[in-house]
């Protein structure tokens, strides 16, 4: 993988510092609400009754890969990609041996410079990672560019509620609370600290819906979850691309 800035380095050491306790500190920080938005995002797929090929890009530890192939009723077949190897192993080890297997692959990559061919899956996911890389719209061109003529990206990540006070309330639960209850489970205070500075800049709503449409995305829309604090937004790469 041929980085360009220090930010990829430091994100990728984030997530190996903290894989083996991510997926319980993501269950706390959501109250178990997680799994529920990732389930969503998968049904947001649209798959077709046939057989289905899915890419979910910086998968972590493969809960969105597995949301996919059950929303596929395990007919299709499902790729996952992140650049962290410590998050791919955890993904590797829950699919193994389990009726998954040949079903959901991983592989380690970089998801700004994609190693797959144009026009390829069905839907392609992003959970959670739009805030951290170095490009927003790298990210998006890529998906774009792997992604079907008539498939879907799919983007699920952290928004800002509307409600001024119930985003200030949510500020000081993602500053405050959030970096306690990650250094009580990982041990480790900073990979959640950046958090809030992550979403602080992040376009939401009708901003990311723009970008997406500037990237080659069609009939863009968004659902928004959880009183706003979440949001997947959904948009087809047209057929004549
Ligand atoms: C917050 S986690 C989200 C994981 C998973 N999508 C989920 O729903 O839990 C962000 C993931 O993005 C990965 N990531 C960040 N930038 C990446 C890049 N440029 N290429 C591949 N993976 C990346 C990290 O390694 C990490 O596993």
């Amino acid at each position: 993988m041929n980085f360009k800035g220090g930010k990829d380095l430091y994100v990728m050491d984030i997530f190996n510092r903290v894989s083996s306790r991510y997926d319980l500190m993501n269950t706390i920080m959501s109250w178990g609400l997680d799994k529920t938005w990732r389930r969503i995002a998968a049904i947001s797929c649209s798959f077709s009754e046939g057989s289905s090929l899915a890419l979910d890009l910086c998968s972590g530890t493969g809960m969105l890969a597995l949301e996919l192939a059950r929303v596929m009723n395990f007919r299709g077949k499902v790729l996952g990609l992140d650049f962290s190897r410590s998050m791919l192993e955890i993904a590797i080890n829950r699919v193994r041996g389990s009726n998954l297997d040949g079903i959901i692959e991983f592989i380690e990559g970089d998801a700004l410079n994609l190693p797959l061919p144009s026009n390829m899956f069905d839907c392609v996911t992003i959970a959670f990672c739009l805030r951290n890389v170095i490009s927003i719209r790298r990210l998006l061109e890529e998906s774009v560019r792997v992604a079907k003529p008539g498939g879907r990206v799919i983007v699920l990540d952290l928004s800002k509620p509307r409600s001024i006070v119930l985003y200030q309330l949510y500020n000081i639960y993602l500053r405050l609370v959030v970096p306690l209850i990650g250094w009580l489970i990982t041990g480790h205070m900073d990979p959640y600290a950046y958090l809030p500075d992550s979403l602080r800049e992040f376009p939401v709503r009708e901003s990311l819906s723009k970008i997406m449409r500037e990237e080659g995305l069609s009939n863009v829309k968004f659902i928004e979850l959880t009183l706003g604090t979440v949001a997947i937004h959904i948009g087809v790469k047209p057929i004549q691309k």
